[in-house]
């Protein structure tokens, strides 16, 4: 039951165990994906364009926080358009050679799924270019006066690029994508019922009062939300309850330290150091990674942007400012008092 630190729960990143989650609870076609409304109905004209003129998809770019549907949006794409998919990510694309490799083994029309893909390093990217751009790839054969430069063509691929940090992505790379996606949080009722339908998958029985519990503690997030389920029903489970009730989901999220804005022990404590610390702020992100004993990374990617969906904390030109819902939050005195 516990392979799961209680901040690794929270945390909108994906873990092993998520792997195996996702084999059975990633929806499978853009009907079964919920939320995201606009998005969808782009997509879908997107995909029936591309159809229609038998052609393969414009290269599309993903960005949005972990955990929202990116990957599985890119899996329903290819689903939908009955073609291969082949994965990857920046940091696993260290070499020419690995990136080559991929883009000749692709077939026509099918996607290459690049994860992080503002994590590419530049030699890569070099490649991506011509590759996006002319379906071709130019590789050196051979070295010093005597190298010769060798253009390989490539089938008619779809780059689908994924990133949580859209603003890393090199402008050239951004530029030769044809669309670019966002995904949002989602809306409290959506992951509810995103909530519903993985414990009916996983054979769970679940009122609604208590998937409504669990909905507000997930941070807007589909990927945490079926965690926190998974963590209730061990919890139910021992409690010997054959239906998750509201009790049982207060009561394992409370264990987990999960309060009911969904914050956990590290949202507490950057809002804490924040308020008792400097003031309320504002103050620099690299004084409150030191303070709070966070990296910088995750303090930007993980906590900040929830902490500021939920109007506890504002990002300023002078640096991070608690607000005075943070300070009812924790029970401090107000500032301003
Ligand atoms: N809109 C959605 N509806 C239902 N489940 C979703 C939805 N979006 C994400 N999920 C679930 O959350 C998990 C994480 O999604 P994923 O696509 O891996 O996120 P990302 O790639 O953006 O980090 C998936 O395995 C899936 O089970
Ligand atoms: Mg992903």
């Amino acid at each position: 039951m516990a392979d799961f630190k209680k901040q690794e729960i929270i945390s909108q990143e994906e873990f092993p165990e998520d792997k195996r989650m996702d084999l059975t609870l990633r929806p499978k076609t853009l009907s079964d994906f919920i939320g995201q409304e606009r998005l969808k109905d782009n997509l879908r004209v997107f995909i029936a364009a591309a159809q229609q003129r038998k052609e393969s998809l414009d290269h599309a770019l993903f960005h949005g926080s972990h955990g929202l549907g990116k990957t599985t949006l890119s899996y329903i794409i290819a689903q939908e358009r009955g073609v291969d998919i082949k994965i990857t990510s920046g940091p696993a694309l260290e070499k020419v050679g690995d990136l080559a490799a991929i883009l000749t083994s692709l077939e026509d029309k099918s996607i290459l799924f690049i994860d992080e893909i503002h994590r590419l390093n530049r030699a890569i990217e070099e490649v991506l270019y011509p590759a996006m751009e002319e379906y071709a790839i130019d590789l050196v054969v051979g070295q010093g006066p005597s190298a010769k430069i060798l253009r390989l063509n490539l089938p008619r691929f779809t780059l689908i690029g994924a990133t949580t940090r859209p603003s890393l992505v090199s402008p050239p790379l951004r530029d030769r994508f044809g669309a670019v996606y966002q995904l949002n949080f989602y809306e409290v009722e959506e992951i509810k019922q995103i909530i519903i339908r993985s414990a009916k998958i996983l054979g769970m029985r679940i009122s609604s009062s208590a998937a409504q519990e669990i909905a507000q503690s997930s941070r807007f997030t589909p990927r945490v939300a079926n965690r926190l389920l998974k963590r209730v029903r061990d919890y139910a489970q021992v409690k010997g309850k054959k239906e998750i009730d509201q009790e049982a989901a207060r009561q394992a999220l409370e264990m987990l330290e999960i309060d009911q804005s969904g914050l956990n022990q590290i949202d507490r404590k950057i809002l804490e150091v924040l308020i008792s610390k400097f003031n309320g702020g504002p103050v620099g992100i690299k004084t409150l990674a030191v303070a709070t004993g966070e990296d910088i990374a995750s303090l930007e990617e993980i906590y900040e942007p929830y902490l500021i969906q939920l109007g506890f904390l504002n990002r300023t030109s002078r640096g991070r400012v608690a607000t005075e819902l943070s300070y009812q939050h924790l029970n401090f005195k107000n500032k301003l008092c």
